[in-house]
């Protein structure tokens, strides 16, 4: 038999797809220059006739269904967004941004679990010592947890195989390495071919393993995609530029629902939850503007109050601009047609940009009356009551349809000191709520209509 030969192929680094040329797009996730070359080790010739292999098969009423109990962790935010606490034999990837607090936060869990389970960090970027002067700062306790600065993923694999940690964290899966791969750290062979060694190593010991990845929004090296079929979790730890408030998503949970939302803060005591979030999203200055109104939109379990901001100027120069950040563009698009055509107002010479204040982003279409009311607000130079909140998403015939747990989210403001309310009209309260007047309507017009009366 002829010896297997070692071959090239060009691995999308966003969605992991191969090609065996080179081309300047990606033929299956159509993203520009995210081709990278690789070496594909020999692959063994393909058999037929295994009538010795036997596979493990059994009737589906055999298998075991009993959950393996979960793991809390310190922080009832991060066990929120990982849908109840760690799953024994999982793999969950934690991404950010460098800076963004992973190792911090991680370090946190780690020292607090390792008081009562066999925790294992193993960090490939800074040194133990580091590592240890940053848990002194932080008080934390450091008799437990089991620490080794190591990159081979061959030899952190032969430690957990002996002394079978219930939890690993790998800080980070851009610097390990597999010996038996000839790539470098952090390229996608290696980031791949490692998460999936970790994945079968987690699946067979029932360790919980905790990736970190730098991933930044857009991607960047060996993104996500690479690795999200292969991992059972993936979180995403959110920093938006100039605050301490960190934002946790769950971006994939096969354990659990997606779309959590975890608030934390970072301190100087390292990172700590924000039992409340709404009061720091919904922050606001002394001085009310037009162009700012309050909403209440839902993440995962829970409502939350925030800002929405909108600035309408006429056009600077070529075509008008729809900038929504936080928010869907396509449906601030959408919101604008129907302004013109329900309404009769029309902004085609006009840029509109929206904003949700505090970095969130928001992914449902509880927000659509929202930024269409700030649109409106900056565009006519109408300053909106401060008391007021609204939700509720406006259909194309300019109908404002019902969202999911109107009550929860109309409570939610009340609580906060919201004293009036436009929303959908199935959304209004069955019982009055106690300090709020709530305004259900069944269209954009009818909304315009009570405004007009403020
Ligand atoms: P880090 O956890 O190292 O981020 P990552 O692992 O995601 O790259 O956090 C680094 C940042 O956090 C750094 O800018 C310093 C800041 N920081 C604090 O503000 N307070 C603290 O207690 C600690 C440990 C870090
Ligand atoms: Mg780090």
């Amino acid at each position: 038999m002829a010896k297997a030969k070692v071959k090239t192929a060009y691995v999308c680094s966003d969605c992991g797809a191969d090609f065996a040329k080179w081309q300047g797009q990606c033929g299956a996730c159509q993203a520009w220059n995210t081709l990278s070359r690789v070496s594909v080790g020999p692959i063994k010739e393909a058999h037929i006739g295994f009538a010795g292999t036997k596979a493990q098969i059994k009737k589906l009423g055999d298998v075991e269904t009993q959950e393996a109990p979960r793991i809390p962790t310190p922080f009832a935010e991060l066990d929120r967004v990982l849908g109840g606490g760690l799953v024994p034999g999982s793999v969950v990837l934690m991404g950010g941004d460098p800076g963004a607090g992973k190792s911090t936060l991680l370090l946190q869990v780690c020292t607090q679990l390792a008081k009562e389970r066999g925790v294992l960090y193993v960090t490939g970027e800074e040194s133990l010592q580091q590592l240890a002067m940053r848990a002194q700062r932080l008080e934390l306790p450091m008799d437990g947890l089991d620490v080794a600065a190591e990159t081979r993923a061959e030899v952190i694999a032969s430690h957990i195989e002996l002394n079978r940690p219930e939890i690993v964290v790998l800080d980070s899966v851009q610097v390990l390495q597999m010996e038996s791969i000839d790539s470098t750290p952090g390229s996608v062979t290696q980031v791949r071919e490692t998460a999936g060694f970790f994945t079968r190593l987690a699946k067979q010991t029932d360790t919980v393993v905790i990736l970190v990845g730098h991933i930044t929004k857009e991607g960047g090296l060996a993104g996500p995609k690479v690795l999200e079929h292969m991992i059972d979790t993936f979180v995403m730890l959110d920093s938006p530029a100039g605050s301490r408030y960190r934002t946790l998503r769950g971006n994939k949970n096969r354990f659990g629902a997606v779309n959590e939302l975890g608030v934390f803060a970072m301190t100087d005591v390292g990172m700590k939850e924000v039992a409340n979030p709404s009061a720091i999203f919904l922050q606001r200055g002394e001085t009310d503007s037009p162009g700012s109104i309050a909403t209440v939109t839902w993440e995962g379990t829970r409502p939350l109050l925030v800002e929405i901001q909108a600035l309408v100027d006429e056009v600077a120069a070529g075509y008008p601009k729809r900038v929504a950040v936080g928010l869907d563009h396509q449906r601030l698009a959408m919101h604008l047609a129907v302004l013109h055509r329900h309404c009769g107002i029309t902004l085609g010479d006009q840029d509109v940009f929206a904003n949700v204040v505090g970095g969130v982003r928001i992914q449902e279409t509880g927000a659509d009356l929202a930024l269409l009311l700030a649109v409106l607000s900056s565009f006519r130079d109408r300053i909106l009551p401060r008391d007021l909140i609204v939700f509720g998403e406006l259909g194309l015939t300019g109908e404002l349809r019902p969202v999911a747990n109107g009550q929860e989210r109309l409570r939610e403001a009340a609580k906060h000191g919201f004293k009036q309310a436009i929303v959908p009209y199935a959304n209004r309260p069955k019982y009055k709520l106690p300090g709020m007047r709530v305004h259900g309507v069944q269209n954009l017009s009818a909304a315009l209509e009570i405004l007009s009366q403020f």
